[in-house]
């Protein structure tokens, strides 16, 4: 494999040529970003969504009370939260590959601690799905939200899945993960407090505790392999 040849200022005297080279090639068509998007603005004023909710489309047609649809938003939302939990088990199984593949090096999480949270992270997929479940709905649906919280995702997996990426650049992404994992528990405690769904919150409550745990675990993991320069 190469070096890494980017960045122009390595190579001063070469960057009139490639500027030269850059203008001589020109669009292929009249116009800029700026018809991109318009044409992107046409599409989001025609208000297609990425998806629809089961209950929420019924909700919709029935005129349904606030209740209703406050129940409809609720379950897209688990529904969502239960997209990114299976996610992050799976995130855990890559990096489990990953630290097992490379060896305890000492500075960082033991392949104990990594099962640990992996196994969490699981529970918390059947906590929702148990809970979709007594709410009436349906846990095998992809809402729109966890459908959108997927793609937001991606770039997380890739990571952990690039067979080259270091245990430092995998915990640098599960940071990203654990962060909106926290956030996004207080934020289904808030709404299952609101909607009279106490018991449910108090289960939720204990999966955040974990999730606080895993979040202070992976910035002192991470911190300590920046600090020992891995
Ligand atoms: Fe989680
Ligand atoms: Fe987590």
């Amino acid at each position: 494999m190469g070096g890494n040849r980017t960045g122009v200022q390595t190579a001063p005297e070469m960057a009139e040529e490639l500027i030269a080279g850059a203008a001589a090639a020109g669009p292929s068509m009249d116009g800029g970003p700026e018809m991109a998007d318009a044409e992107r603005a046409e599409y989001i004023s025609k208000g297609f969504p990425v998806g629809s909710l089961p209950g929420l489309a019924f909700a919709e047609e029935a005129k349904a009370d606030d209740e209703t649809i406050g129940m409809a938003v609720f379950l897209d939302k688990l529904s969502e939260r239960l997209a990114f939990e299976r996610m992050g088990t799976r995130l855990y199984d890559a990096f489990l590959v990953k630290c097992e593949t490379l060896g305890e090096e000492g500075v960082g999480p033991t392949l104990a601690e990594v099962e640990e949270i992996r196994d969490e992270e699981h529970r918390h997929f059947l906590l929702l799905n148990e809970a979709v479940t007594e709410l009436g709905g349906d846990p095998t649906v992809k809402s729109p939200c966890a459908d959108v919280a997927a793609v937001a995702s991606l770039g997380i997996m890739q990571v952990l899945t690039d067979p080259r990426t270091t245990v430092t650049q995998c915990l640098q992404a599960l940071l990203t993960a654990e962060l909106t994992d926290n956030a996004g528990w207080e934020m289904l405690i808030d709404v299952a407090e609101e909607l009279g769904h106490s018991d449910l919150s108090e289960r939720f409550t204990d999966a955040l505790t974990n999730e606080q745990n895993h979040l202070l675990n992976v910035q002192t993991w991470l911190s300590d392999r920046v600090s020992a320069k891995l």
